[in-house]
């Protein structure tokens, strides 16, 4: 029998021709009206493939209107796009892409850390804008070596970033809900603490109830006028009001922010900032890696409809 496959938005070119050899794949994204779509095709999908993205809300009404699903391929490694309550009740199956994007991830971080400290983007508008020539030497940087960075969430891709911190001569302490055996950094279970404590606020964690607008004007406030808040985790995890508050106020003094509330819509007002280094959820966005999750995506599938096994369930 030949599955039909949902795929809410485009993962990698080659990957999508692999399924589309495999399989009958819908691109939702090319229906001119997606609901209509869904109610034509909605009895014959047995698979849905996700993405890190606004365009792929896997609510609980989607989950329970497609009476024979099996099995969400997501790609990607935050997963808070999914309904995992509903998928969980009504026994699908889902896979997600942990490790491999892990270093580009990081990566990132450690590039918005940079871009801040340094003020490489302003400089960058300094030099295109004439304004070197006209006005002489930038205002200056920070040096990184030597300050103390808290990351919140010492997962795979928190522990990533610790280590290119430590390249840079940056001392790392940590804050999650428990100790981790696995490094030896100060553990903070206090955030308040951890917050008054560090230079860069570094938020490696995933999104889920728990830390829920985590960031808000009170930490902000024990982060400093010298600290910087870097998000690459997920964008409601801040207080996205309480972070510009705290940018115009001179609260802190600097973000780097890869992920937001509500994208792909930022705030005016972050954009107004110099003082703020912007991404457009760029986190894993390399060909490499997008190829590695794609793929990813493609063999949980096959494994699951081959099989009944997956790679990496979540
Ligand atoms: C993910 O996969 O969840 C990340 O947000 C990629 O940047």
């Amino acid at each position: 029998m030949i599955q039909n496959i949902l795929m809410m938005w485009p993962i990698a070119d080659a990957q999508i021709k692999d399924l589309e050899e495999n399989y009958k794949v819908f691109k939702l994204w090319q229906e001119a009206d997606p609901e209509s779509a869904l109610g034509r095709i909605r009895k014959d999908i047995t698979g849905i493939v996700s993405i890190v993205s606004d365009k792929c809300i896997v609510s609980g009404k989607l989950i329970r209107a497609l009476p024979n699903l099996e099995i969400i391929a997501h790609c990607g490694v935050g997963y808070d796009n999914i309904d995992m309550k509903t998928a969980k009740e009504q026994g699908i199956v889902v896979t997600y892409t942990p490790d491999v994007l892990t270093d580009d991830v990081a990566d990132i971080a450690t590039g918005l850390v940079l871009t801040v400290l340094r003020r490489m983007v302003e400089s960058d508008l300094y030099v295109r804008t004439g304004q070197w020539a006209k006005k002489g030497s930038m205002p200056l940087g920070r040096t990184l070596a030597g300050r103390i960075m808290g990351i919140v969430g010492m997962g795979r891709i928190g522990q990533a970033i610790a280590r290119r911190a430590e390249v840079f001569g940056m001392k790392v302490i940590y804050f999650g809900p428990n100790k981790k055996s696995e490094v030896s950094y100060r553990y903070y279970s206090d955030l308040h603490k951890m917050a008054e404590e560090c230079d860069v606020l570094m938020l490696a964690c995933s999104y889920s109830e728990a830390t829920h607008y985590l960031i808000d004007s009170k930490v902000l406030k024990l982060l400093g006028k010298n600290g910087v808040l870097i998000n690459i985790s997920r964008g409601k995890v801040v207080k996205e009001q309480d972070l510009i508050d705290a940018l115009e106020g001179g609260v802190i003094a600097g973000a780097g922010l890869d992920v937001f509330e509500n994208e792909p819509n930022v705030p005016s007002a972050l954009c107004r900032l110099d003082n703020v280094v912007l991404q457009s959820h760029q986190g894993s966005a390399t060909v490499e890696t997008r190829t590695i999750m794609s793929q990813l995506v493609v063999d949980n599938l096959k494994l699951y409809f081959e099989k009944a096994e997956v790679l990496t369930p979540i």
